[in-house]
């Protein structure tokens, strides 16, 4: 077992590189399941749940090689339409990806029940009413998802909530289908806008990501190509974050600074200094007690439930009681558990939390409960006074690329130790 030993109270300086998106990557990879070809993923984040992809893509016949630690190059010319391999897609939500790309390519999907972060219920009927309207069938049942169709025909779809994962596995399973789908009420997430770039580079016709609708003309078949990832947005704001409650300066480098405007809007609100050095360049500097704000998480372009707990670690120390109002996952307040034993004054009330700003966080033993609020504790373990040890990296691991040398280079002094 290993754990984050910080010791804190460091005021975070310098720069850092933000890599390719975590949740873009996860399905450009069962992506590639759709393309006849040889593909290229130039970008992608060296994060333990991309090595799991590539390893259940292998299963599926799919030859990966990787020849830097940040490419892969995906041949997919001699796929097996096999069930996938039940033990490892559970281990991951995103495994659901694999349903839309496999039944697109080979008609018939038998993947494993989704595992992935706890943050309370996470339903799939958006994903299958979308597949259902393309002519497939859809059973749930015995800790796997079966999904077959003699044909998909393009169809309309309308999800009931505002699904990122839906979205993406609609476009996934309409992209090789006959005739034309339209998707309505989609997540607008940048990563999701990134699938339908990806695919379109390799010879689909997508429409509208991006919008409220996306329209998709059912092409035959896919080509190989060369496609980079988009920088991951929650990454970039988690350093942001971090700069805000270490009372630091970060430069953000490779980021989409439009991505970000949600949360640039409230740090300013917060009465940090935020400024677009160039379109892929921001800094957030952070000189006295951050002002209380009230936070209510919402699909892109709202304030992302991804920076939920980074934002909250910030609100512990501000002036004044700041609220957060969490509107899409159930049980995304865990981690204040956590900051509670490093001395925040969190009040949670059902789906909202009161942050009742305290003078300083101090060191303690503390446990991530998912991966946004594993980064959260290591953000609070850096600004706390005395030293912090974070438990259960794994979840850390899953979705940041290097996050310890990250947060070294800009000053803080964290170790991985191994229990
Ligand atoms: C993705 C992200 C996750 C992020 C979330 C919201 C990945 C791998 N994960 O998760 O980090 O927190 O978007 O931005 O990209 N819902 C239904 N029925 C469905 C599907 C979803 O009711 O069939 C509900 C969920 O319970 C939740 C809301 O819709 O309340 C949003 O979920 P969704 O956008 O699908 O999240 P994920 O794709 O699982």
């Amino acid at each position: 077992m290993e754990k984050f030993v910080i010791n804190g109270k460091t005021r975070l300086k310098g720069e850092v590189s933000i890599s390719g998106a975590k949740n873009a990557a996860v399905a450009i990879l069962p992506a590639t399941l759709l393309v006849n070809g040889i593909c290229t993923i130039e970008n992608l984040p060296n994060i333990s749940d991309i090595n799991i992809y590539c390893d259940i893509l292998k299963t599926l016949g799919v030859k990966i090689s990787r020849p830097e630690p940040n490419t892969v190059i995906v041949d997919t010319r001699f796929v097996s339409c096999n069930d996938a391999p039940l033990e490892m897609t559970g281990k991951f939500r995103a495994s659901y990806y694999l349903i839309g790309s496999l039944l697109g390519r080979c008609h018939k999907a038998v993947v494993g029940m989704p595992g992935g972060c706890k943050l309370g219920a996470r339903p799939i009927d958006q994903h299958a009413k979308a597949f259902e309207a393309l002519g497939a069938t859809v059973e749930i049942g015995q800790g796997k998802i079966m999904a077959t169709a003699e044909k998909l025909v393009g169809g309309s779809i309308y999800l009931d909530t505002v699904s990122v994962g839906a979205t993406i596995n609609a476009i996934l399973a309409s992209v090789l289908a006959d005739g034309t789908t339209t998707i309505e009420n989609v997540a607008k997430e940048p990563h999701v806008v990134d699938i339908a770039n990806f695919l379109n580079t390799m010879g689909a016709d997508i429409h509208g990501a991006g919008t409220d609708i996306i329209k998709i003309n059912g092409v035959k078949e896919l080509h190989g190509g060369t496609y980079s990832i988009v920088p991951d947005q929650i990454e970039a704001g988690t350093f942001m974050l971090a700069a805000v409650a270490t009372r630091g300066d970060i430069i953000i480098k490779n980021c989409i600074t439009k991505h970000l405007d949600p949360l640039s809007a409230k740090i300013r609100e917060m009465g940090a200094i935020v400024e677009e050095i160039s379109g892929d360049t921001i800094r957030v500097c952070c000189n006295e007690r951050p002002k209380n704000v009230d936070i209510k998480t919402l699909p892109y372009p709202g304030f992302p439930t991804d920076l939920q707990s980074p934002m909250g670690v910030a609100l512990s120390t501000a002036e004044g009681t700041s609220m957060i109002a969490e509107t899409i996952w159930e049980s995304r307040f865990q981690y204040t558990a956590e900051l509670n034993r490093m001395g925040a004054k969190i009040n949670v009330q059902g789906k909202v939390a009161f942050f009742e700003g305290v003078d300083e966080l101090y060191g303690s033993i503390v446990s991530a409960s998912d991966l946004r609020a594993g980064a959260a504790l290591v953000i609070a373990g850096i600004a706390a006074n005395g030293t912090t040890e974070v438990h259960n990296l794994q979840y850390i691991d899953r979705g940041y690329e290097n996050i310890e040398e990250k947060f070294r280079a800009l000053g803080a002094d964290i170790k991985r130790v191994t229990e």
